[in-house]
Formats: structure tokens, C-alpha cells, sequence
């Protein structure tokens, strides 16, 4: 009898399920007096094959959830044909937002109060069609952790999302938070991290870090709190938090968040500024992870790439460096990029971009003519405040002999923190200096040496705090013999970061006889800089209209890096012009006019000579450094030997 009775029970399961369902309920679901228990509907089925569907069914669901609850629902439906517009299936949750299916397998959706919806319209589309629902209670004490974040800092706070405790989170104006990509595979599980508009989770629901995540678009509090809890049932989706004031970053379009790991994630990034010309890219180190490089920018049309060491701020104390254009330029120079510290954030001023990291380093390492670009800096330089932790190690390999061209414009010794630098040429050490607090840097003062191996470590006492050290080695173009043109036609500003910078333009005669630059790129890397140091060792490209030719007096390398006397052979409206050219006193903004520079450039490589400029007092008043200094045959910056040129 009993047997019998299993059997019937089995039977009618089985020929309930043959039929295509028809019916739509016409009562909510409620949650079950014992909150263990699942709700299926239309009734269990395995995951991966729900019941069909009657064609042209249509049906709205709605899923009840009362204050202090919230529901899973773990949604799976498949179609006999071809997917077609509009979706047969939509999820509207308790904050009306609206999502389109094509097809589900048990993809998980999560409701607060007071409701959410399942839209069904199977069409003649051959419908199979499922959901199971369960409900959760809030603890009845609110016991969160408890975060603050101010306009002046210049961190922003990372938490991880897999905390089941809530935080409740404090800003000076309101609070902004974006979300770091999750782990591969728990993308639909940020829907369970809930934020709230206010002190609890009793709060209006601002969305859910899913919609951060997929919209790239920040959630901000209308008030001075924040609330974000994650629902259960509890899932470690590996996303990162990152709160901060939302004073700064109100213009952005778009803001996405990312942890460039594994590294594809970041492979191409696409900001778009839309009609605020403004957005934000934040990517986040964790300490187990390498830091990024960037690779490669596309600025379409006009934009500014700035980055910022931590968040932006206005007064960019924490700006570590900037790139712009007018026009598509490739700003492969200053690049690959190494950037570290814990959060680095990208702001674009323009219209939009693409950006390209890698962690791979290897990339620039070996055969490629110049490996690194770009600065070098300790861990967390620029990051605001002083630092623990700040050793850093870099280096750049290089297949041919270049010359390594650079200047230290920070470098914090004290403490016993140190500052080795050495360069090889093949076995033969070129270069070997140890700075510390008795034996510092002349900050600004170039270094130049050849070799194929230049290393860079900075160390500092265990827990010792340092701001760390900034060298910039220069925009190194050595080692390509075949290079003519620095082509950057567009280029009109190149941007000078702190109050003071170098130039460097660093192709040497006679291993590019043909190189030279152009009076619009002499231009570009001048204008709009507060001091100067240009160092431009390169040939100067003839314009068309060629200028009459200066007629010099008999200098060699000292009298040039020391003072530039005009003597009587010099022709006077040359000078004035050679004047207009050079002179560039402090707060004088831009340079205009090359021709002359041109003309006496070319008279001296002509003889094979090497002529720095110091062009931040003018010809007659030129600094002139205790020891005149020279690039000798050796390829050294140093003390001058060689004769004077006679031109
Ligand atoms: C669900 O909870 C109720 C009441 O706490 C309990 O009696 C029942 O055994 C539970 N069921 C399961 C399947 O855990
Ligand atoms: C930020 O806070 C202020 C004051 O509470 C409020 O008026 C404003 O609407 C909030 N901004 C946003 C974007 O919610
Ligand atoms: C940008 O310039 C670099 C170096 O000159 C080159 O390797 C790279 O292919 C260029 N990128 C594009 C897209 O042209
Ligand atoms: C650099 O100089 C220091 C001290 O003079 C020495 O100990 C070190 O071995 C040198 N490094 C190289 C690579 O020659
Ligand atoms: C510059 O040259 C003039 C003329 O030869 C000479 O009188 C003057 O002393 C020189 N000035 C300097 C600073 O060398
Ligand atoms: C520096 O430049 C400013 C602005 O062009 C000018 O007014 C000033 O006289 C210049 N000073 C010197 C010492 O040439």
C-alpha cells in the first residue's frame, strides 16, 4: 500500500511536468513561516532544465519582501530558438532597476523591501522556465564597522567586500564609492552587496555593487552616510571597496575601479568623459600583486591624462605626472610607465581614451632597444604623506649603448636612507654614485653616462618613514640609429610637473647623423613652463625658409655652457633674435622663435660639438657652474678637458 501510494505520487510529478505551463499566479510570494525553506516555482526542478512553457504566456512575478528581509532568487531559463528582441524574460528589483535576459542558469538576483519582479513573455519561443526563492532576515542589531573619509585626504579607503559585518561609512560632503572588478565567475554576486543611502540598512537602497561594477558610474550618498552590507547567503566575490569624498569627483562620467589582476583585465581600458570631459579610472595594487605598467595611451582628439598617486585632489599635491596632446599622438616616449602605491587614480580631461597596462615587465626588458621609460620613484612617492616601506628597486636594460640621461628632483636621505644608482657599459661600470643624507644629489643637475644597464635602488631603514625619492630619466631615444623625426607634429604643450623640469632631448652626433628635431617640437617642450633646463643635444631640423646662418666666434664647450659672450663677428640682428630665442627668465612663459637656435645648433654639431643650454637667465647672464662641465669623448657629463671648438 504504501509502495502504491509513492508510485501514484511519482506518476502525477511526471505528467504535471510533460505539460507546458499555462497558468501565472495570481498572488505574490510571501516569505514561509520557517525561513529555511526554498521556494520553488513552478515547482522543483534540476537547475539546468525547468519546465516549458506554453507559447504566448506572459506573466509578472512579484517576489514580496518585507521590511527588515531580503530574498535570493537563483533564476534559470533556456529557449528552443534563436534569442530575438525584446527579451523574453526581465528582472525588475526593488530599485526598479531593469535587466533583459536571453538565457539564465541559475543566476542569482537579490531583493530588498519591499519587492521585486520576474517579467516572463515566452512568445513562440519554446520557453523553459524556472525560479527559486529564499528568504533572509536582517540581524535585528546593527553593529557595523564604522569608516571615515575627508575632502583633504588624499587616500581614498579600500576595504574588501567580503566582510559579512556592514560598514557605515562618514564623508565631509557625501560619499562616494566605486567597486573593483570581482573574481572571474562572481560578476552576478556583487548584486548581493547592497548600498544604502543612509546611516543602515533600513535606509533607501541606492543599487547594488553590481550596477557600480557593470556601468562604471560611482554611487553617491544624498547624505553624509553611507551604508553597505552584503547579503546573505554570504558570498567572497574578491572585489575591493573604495569610498571617498565625493568633492573631487563629481565631474566624472564615468569611474570605473580595477585590479589589474590577472593582468588582462586591464589589457585595454575605454574612459569616456561624455559631456562632462571629465573621467576616472582608480586601479588598485594589493601588496601580493606587482604594480602596473602603462604601455600604451590613446587620446582621442584633445584630452589630459593626469595621474594621481592615491585620489584626485584639487590642489594635486599627490599629481605625479600628466599626459597630453592635441590630436591622436602616440606618447609611446614617456612609456611603458612603471606606476606603484596602493591606489594610482587616472583622470581624463577630454573626450575619451584608451589606456593599456600590462604587469609584465619582461616585455621591456629584453630585445627591445630601451626597455623603460618614464620616472622613477620609491614605492609611495607623492602619495601625501610620509611613507614606511618606501625601498624600490629599478632598472632599465637597453641592447645597444645609449646614453642614460637623467636628473634626481627629490630624493629624501634622511635617516640613513640611501640612493644607489650605477651604470654598466657591457662589463665596464660607467657610472657608480651612493647618495645619502652627507653626500646628496644636486636635485636638477642632469647625469648623463653611456652604458646598456642602468639600476636604480633606493633603500631605507626598517619602519623608517621617508617621502621617498622622483627621477626623471628622460624622454631616451638613443638607441634607434634609423630615427630621423620625433614626429609630433600635433604636440604643442608638454607639460611640466613641480616648479621646475628638464628637457632632454638626448640624440647624439654622430650616432644619428640624420636626427633632428623640429622648431614646433622645440617649441612644444618649452612653452608654458615656469623654469627651464633644456638640454636639447640633437640637430635641428632646416626649415624651409632657411635663415641666414649665425656667423660665431671662436667658443669651445666652456665658453658656451659658461658665459655666451657675444663678440663683434657676431652679426647684432642676429643676436637680438638669438636673444629673443634663448632667453628665458623665470617668469617668462614661452619661447617663440627657434630659427636662431637652429642656426648656431647646426654651426656647432657641424664640428661635432655638444652644447647643453641653460636657459633660464639668458645669453649674457647664463649661470655659469664653478667647474664648467662637459660631455666628454667618454660619454660622461663632466668637468671639461677637450679644447675649445673653433667653429
Ligand atoms: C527549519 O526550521 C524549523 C524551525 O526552526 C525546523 O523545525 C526544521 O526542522 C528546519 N528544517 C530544515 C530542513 O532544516
Ligand atoms: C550631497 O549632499 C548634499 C547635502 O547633503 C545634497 O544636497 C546633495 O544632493 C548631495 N549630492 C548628491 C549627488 O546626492
Ligand atoms: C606607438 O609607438 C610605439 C613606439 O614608437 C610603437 O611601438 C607602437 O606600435 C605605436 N603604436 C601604434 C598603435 O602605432
Ligand atoms: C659602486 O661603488 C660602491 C662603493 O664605492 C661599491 O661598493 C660597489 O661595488 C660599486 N658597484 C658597482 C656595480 O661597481
Ligand atoms: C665679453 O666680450 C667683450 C668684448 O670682447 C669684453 O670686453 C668683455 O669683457 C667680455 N665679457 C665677459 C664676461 O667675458
Ligand atoms: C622676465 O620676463 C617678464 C615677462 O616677460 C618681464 O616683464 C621681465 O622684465 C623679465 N625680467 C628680466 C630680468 O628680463
Amino acid at each position: 500500500m504504501i509502495h502504491f501510494s509513492f508510485l501514484l505520487v511519482f506518476l502525477l510529478i511526471g505528467s504535471l511536468f510533460s505539460q507546458k505551463i499555462t497558468d501565472c499566479p495570481t498572488s505574490a510570494f510571501d516569505p514561509p513561516n520557517h525561513l529555511n525553506q526554498t521556494i520553488w516555482y513552478p515547482s522543483d526542478f534540476s537547475n539546468s532544465d525547468p519546465p516549458l512553457f506554453s507559447d504566448y504566456y506572459s506573466c509578472l512575478y512579484k517576489i514580496n519582501v518585507p521590511k527588515g528581509y531580503h530574498a535570493e532568487v537563483r533564476l534559470t531559463f533556456n529557449q528552443q530558438m534563436p534569442p530575438i528582441i525584446p527579451a523574453p524574460v526581465q528582472v525588475i528589483d526593488s530599485q526598479s532597476l531593469e535587466e533583459k535576459l536571453f538565457s539564465a542558469t541559475d543566476v542569482p538576483y537579490f531583493f530588498v523591501s519591499n519587492a521585486g519582479f520576474i517579467k516572463l513573455d515566452t512568445r513562440e519561443l519554446g520557453i523553459k522556465f524556472g525560479f527559486r526563492i529564499r528568504w533572509y532576515k536582517f540581524p535585528s542589531t546593527f553593529n557595523p564597522i564604522i569608516l571615515f573619509t575627508q575632502n583633504s585626504d588624499t587616500q581614498p579607503l579600500i576595504v574588501p567586500s567580503s566582510s559579512i559585518i556592514p560598514y557605515q561609512v562618514s564623508a565631509d560632503t557625501n560619499v562616494s564609492l566605486v567597486v573593483s572588478n570581482p573574481s572571474q565567475g562572481y560578476e552576478d554576486l556583487l548584486k548581493s552587496l547592497i548600498i544604502f543611502d543612509g546611516p543602515d540598512w533600513n535606509s533607501r537602497v541606492l543599487g547594488s555593487a553590481y550596477q557600480i561594477w557593470k556601468f562604471k558610474e560611482q554611487k553617491v550618498s544624498s547624505g553624509k552616510l553611507m551604508t553597505v552590507a552584503a547579503l546573505e547567503p554570504f558570498y567572497d566575490t574578491g572585489s575591493m571597496l573604495l569610498f571617498q569624498d565625493f568633492k573631487n569627483t563629481k565631474d566624472f562620467n564615468k569611474y570605473q575601479c580595477l585590479i589589474c589582476y590577472p593582468e588582462d583585465v586591464c589589457d585595454s581600458v575605454f574612459m569616456n568623459c561624455g559631456n562632462t570631459e571629465s573621467a576616472a579610472l582608480s586601479t588598485i595594487t594589493l601588496s601580493s600583486q606587482p604594480a602596473e605598467y602603462l604601455k600604451e595611451i590613446w587620446l582621442g582628439d584633445y584630452g589630459v591624462l593626469d595621474v594621481y598617486m592615491g585620489r584626485l585632489t584639487r590642489e594635486k599635491s599627490n599629481l605625479i605626472t600628466s599626459y597630453q596632446s592635441y590630436g591622436k599622438v602616440n606618447t609611446s616616449s614617456y612609456l611603458p610607465q612603471k606606476f606603484q602605491g596602493t591606489v594610482r587614480t587616472y583622470h581624463l580631461h577630454g573626450h575619451s581614451a584608451n589606456l593599456h597596462f600590462t604587469l609584465s615587465p619582461e616585455l621591456f626588458t629584453n630585445n627591445v632597444p630601451v626597455g623603460r621609460h618614464g620616472f622613477f620613484s620609491s614605492k609611495f612617492y607623492k602619495s601625501g604623506t610620509p611613507q614606511k616601506n618606501q625601498d624600490s628597486f629599478d632598472y632599465i636594460r637597453t641592447t645597444d649603448t645609449v646614453i642614460f640621461n637623467f636628473e634626481i628632483t627629490d630624493a629624501d636621505l634622511a635617516w640613513g636612507s640611501t640612493l644607489n644608482i650605477w651604470i654598466r657599459d657591457k662589463s665596464v661600470v660607467t657610472y657608480n654614485k651612493t647618495f645619502t643624507s652627507s653626500s646628496p644629489p644636486n636635485l636638477l643637475a642632469p647625469i648623463m653616462a653611456t652604458g646598456n644597464y642602468m639600476e636604480v635602488s633606493y633603500k631605507t631603514n626598517y619602519g623608517q618613514l621617508t617621502n621617498g625619492y622622483f627621477m626623471n630619466p628622460v624622454v631616451n631615444i638613443d638607441s634607434n640609429g634609423k630615427l630621423e623625426k620625433l614626429n609630433l607634429p600635433k604636440l604643442e604643450v608638454v607639460k611640466c610637473l613641480g616648479n621646475s623640469c628638464s628637457i632632454i632631448v638626448n640624440l647624439n652626433y654622430p650616432k644619428h647623423p640624420k636626427f633632428c628635431i623640429t622648431i614646433q617640437e622645440l617649441n612644444a617642450f618649452t612653452r608654458k613652463r615656469n623654469q627651464v633646463y633644456l638640454n636639447i643635444n640633437s640637430n635641428v631640423c632646416i626649415p624651409k625658409n632657411e635663415p641666414k646662418a649665425c656667423t660665431v666666434p671662436t667658443v669651445g664647450c666652456e665658453r658656451l655652457i659658461g658665459n655666451l659672450n657675444i663678440t663683434k663677428g657676431f652679426d647684432r640682428i642676429d643676436i637680438k633674435e638669438l636673444e629673443f630665442s634663448y632667453i628665458a627668465n623665470n617668469s617668462k612663459a614661452s619661447y617663440t622663435d627657434f630659427k636662431s637656435c637652429y642656426a648656431l645648433r647646426r654651426a656647432v654639431f657641424l664640428e661635432g660639438g655638444f652644447w647643453p643650454l641653460f636657459g633660464d637667465k639668458g645669453c649674457e647672464q647664463m649661470e655659469s657652474p664653478a667647474t664648467p662641465m662637459c660631455f666628454s669623448d667618454r660619454g660622461i657629463w663632466e668637468p671639461c678637458s677637450r679644447s675649445p671648438i673653433t667653429l
